[in-house]
């Protein structure tokens, strides 16, 4: 590669914006970690009249995906403008084209990650995507490198810092005197006045943003290949800040987690759910629009990272560490590489957890339809408390086979005016 290197970007909102400043402000720095010079030849948009938070010179605006993929010129395509297609097409065309890539999309590296890998390994250049997880966490990287001589055994997230800005909100609007049952509607519009929640919330509160990261993520971790499909996945939607209320009276914390891990018979196990955590997890302390990731390894015992996982400068921190990858180690390793072997993975009705049960009925007599036969499954239940609607009662499972344990539920909600509420504990 030579003395500059030339860069197309494509996108200049949040991310891509993020990374023009950096590259500017820390320009001596990246030629002084690199010995070389870093040169922007197009930023790609949309709408090249658009006024933008940062300022981009006109001369380099372009709305031509070929002009800015395919250009001899460039050597390091940044594909910063996030969704499924065109971004997916055109990371291919820029590897074909013979250019490294970086990328910050999740959903493209979930859904093909797999093929464009193989494809950048043929061309003989390089794909990087250490922002499409955690933002400024350089947790992709670590697995590769530093932790790569550890078996890893789990790894357990907050991969989504919107729905743990949305977790938090709740609990500060129950602290304020806000009914439970409003709570979750008040913390959403606030994340979305603040920008860390889309107009349309579905992919953060539904969990697929979660659960795109959990395939990369566990993908890297345990060495295997992990489809999309096989990550179970389940949002917030249905968390009340009941739930809130009680996790805070048990001692524990609610969180989305993303967890993966190898199960006792050898297969991978990744799932992304609302679990209640102890106060000892490492997560516990991780609140608003933060992420973190704890690991457990064979070497290193266990480790955890927290930092900003979104955000235009902390996102740029993990796309410029990327691009300073690439400028010193230009070329790919030539083994396979172990995270696209092809293993069996578990689905979510193998596991064996606890459960923080939550029922509320009309009545004790209702409430009771659905106790006795928990209780017979070993739940301690703490004593029924009334509600302006009726009846509350809480307990927490001893390890359940989540199958079984399911199955049990559905039967038990076919005859009963109790509602349950059942959430996983870690
Ligand atoms: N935001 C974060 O904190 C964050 C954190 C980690 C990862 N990411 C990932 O980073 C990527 C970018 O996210 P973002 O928040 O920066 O998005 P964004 O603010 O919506 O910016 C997207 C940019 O891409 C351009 N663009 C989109 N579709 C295009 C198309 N078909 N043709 C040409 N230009 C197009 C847009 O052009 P116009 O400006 O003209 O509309 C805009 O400049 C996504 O994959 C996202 O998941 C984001």
């Amino acid at each position: 590669m030579s003395k500059i290197v030339r860069l197309s970007i494509l996108g200049a909102g949040t991310v891509g914006g993020g990374v023009l400043t950096l590259l500017r402000e820390n320009a001596d720095l990246l030629e002084a970690q690199t010995g070389k010079r870093f040169e922007v030849r197009h930023v790609l948009v949309r709408d090249p009249s658009k006024p933008r938070a940062v300022p981009v010179p006109p001369k380099l605006l372009t709305t031509d995906p070929q002009r800015a993929v395919c250009d001899p010129k460039v050597h390091v395509v940044l594909e910063l403008m996030g969704g499924l297609e065109p971004a997916r097409t055109l990371i291919r065309d820029a590897l074909q084209a013979g250019k490294h890539v970086i990328t910050a999309n999740k959903w493209v590296m979930a859904v093909s990650g797999d093929e464009l890998l193989r494809l950048a390994r043929r061309q003989g250049v390089r794909l990087l995507y250490e922002a499409s997880v955690a933002g400024s966490l350089p947790i992709l990287n670590a697995l590769q490198g530093a932790l790569a001589g550890n078996r890893i055994e789990r790894v357990v997230g907050i991969v989504n810092s919107t729905t743990n800005f949305i977790l938090r909100e709740m609990e500060r609007a129950l602290d304020a005197g806000e009914p439970a049952e409003t709570a979750y509607a008040t913390a959403l519009r606030k994340a979305q006045e603040n920008g860390y929640a889309e107009a349309d919330p579905t992919s953060d509160v539904e969990g697929y943003d979660a659960q795109y990261k959990t395939a990369i993520l566990a993908r890297l971790a345990l060495l295997q290949y992990v489809p999309l499909e096989s990550v179970y996945r389940e949002g917030i939607t249905h968390i009340s800040g009941r739930d809130l209320l009680w996790a805070r009276r048990l001692g524990m914390g609610l969180k989305l987690l993303s967890i993966s891990e190898r199960l006792p018979d050898g297969r991978l196990c990744a799932r992304v759910h609302p679990t209640l955590i102890p106060r000892e997890c490492p997560l516990y302390v991780v609140r608003g629009a933060f992420s973190g990731i704890w690991l457990q390894g064979n070497g290193f015992q266990e480790m955890s990272l927290h930092g900003f996982g979104a955000g235009a400068r902390a996102t740029a921190s993990a796309v410029l560490g990327d691009l300073i990858e690439i400028a010193r180690y230009p070329k790919p390793p030539r083994h396979d590489d172990p995270s696209l072997r092809p293993g069996e993975t578990a689905p979510i009705e193998t596991l064996t957890t606890r459960y923080f049960v939550r029922l509320t009925a009309p009545d004790e007599d209702a409430l009771r339809t659905v106790r006795e036969p928990l209780s017979l499954l070993g739940a301690e239940f703490h004593p029924a408390e009334p509600l302006e609607s009726g009846v509350e009662q809480v307990a927490l499972t001893p390890p359940l086979n989540e199958g079984d344990f399911q199955a049990h539920l559905a039967r038990l909600r076919e005859h009963t005016s109790a509602t349950v509420q059942a959430i996983r504990v870690l």
